[in-house]
């Protein structure tokens, strides 16, 4: 017998503008989307295509006049502590330590009037539990100045789910690490994932990294921003680097990129390019 899937975002018929007349961007046309409660959905496309417009809107950050957004059953009218963001600049307060800038929580308990001695204690084994589980023990006093960019978006990363939100939506979190520590920190956010068993939409430029953490890879094309297609990753939970070695992991980047070059209007730029260099050839001859 088939289980009804738990949905956790509904997505229907999302529309967004920015801007009037001549300058208006049709930044989101028609999108539609279910993610399922436990699942890691990765976003791609081309440059403008409308991935960061689709998070923020997600996250109550950016209103919307046309389709409807339901998160847990109920319409998205801004942010709420079921929904977590991160970036890729690090936003960390400066003048806190690791441990305080990921217990520090404007909406946490412990920061209100109300906050009973018990709040405050199971606030802080969290932040302690996020501090070992994102390998931060040994910085735990340090200030943001002091880390390297991966610790500052471990930390990031570990405020997001002080909170235990139920979904987590990041946009291009490791878009300025280096390429070692993308990997290292690839296999971090599955395992947490995977620990915390929450939602996440992970926006990303980097292809292979959208395969090896997605669940579905959503390739989104451009003017209009829209859904081009989805595209099913089949392998299981628990993945090593190995896998991107694979001639199936090798067929589905191939087929993510085709469909990113085919929506993104690089070809046909690449050809005009081709053209006018090719005349500016015959004519200097
Ligand atoms: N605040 C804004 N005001 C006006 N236009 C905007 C605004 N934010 C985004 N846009 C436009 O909406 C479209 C989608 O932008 P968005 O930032 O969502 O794209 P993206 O897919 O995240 O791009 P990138 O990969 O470069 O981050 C673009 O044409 C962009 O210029
Ligand atoms: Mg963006």
């Amino acid at each position: 017998m088939k289980t009804a899937i738990d949905i956790k975002i509904g997505i229907r018929h999302l529309d967004k503008h920015y801007g009037a007349g001549a300058r208006r961007t049709h930044a989101l046309r028609d999108v539609c989307l279910d993610i399922a409660a436990g699942e890691f959905v990765t976003l791609v496309g081309a440059s403008g295509c409308g991935k960061s417009t689709l998070l923020r809107t997600l996250g109550g950050l950016e209103e919307y006049a046309e389709g409807d957004i339901v998160c847990n059953g109920a319409s998205v009218d801004g942010p709420g502590p079921d929904r977590a963001m991160v970036f890729q600049s690090y936003s960390l307060y400066p003048w806190l330590t690791v441990t305080q800038n990921i217990k520090f929580c404007r909406r946490l308990k412990h920061h209100r009037e109300d906050a009973t001695s018990a709040d405050v204690e199971m606030a802080a084994g969290r932040a302690e539990a996020l501090v070992a589980l994102m390998g931060l023990g040994h910085v735990a006093h340090a200030y943001p100045a002091e880390l390297s960019g991966g610790m500052r978006q471990r930390v990031a990363i570990a405020r997001a789910l002080m909170m235990r939100p139920d979904v987590l939506l990041m946009d291009e979190p490791f878009g300025a690490l280096d390429a070692q520590t993308r990997e290292v920190m690839h296999d971090l956010i599955r395992h947490v994932y995977l620990l915390e068993k929450t939602t996440v939409v992970f926006v990303t430029h980097d292809v292979e990294e959208a395969i090896y953490l997605g669940q579905r890879v959503v390739v989104m094309a451009p003017r209009p921003g829209r859904i081009d297609s989805i595209i099913d990753i089949p392998f299981g939970a628990r993945r090593t680097q190995e896998l991107k070695l694979a001639p199936e992991f090798t067929d589905l980047k191939r087929q993510v990129l085709e469909r990113i070059r085919a929506t993104s209007g690089m070809r046909t730029d690449l050809e005009q390019l081709e053209k006018l260099t090719r005349n500016i050839t015959l004519s200097g001859d």
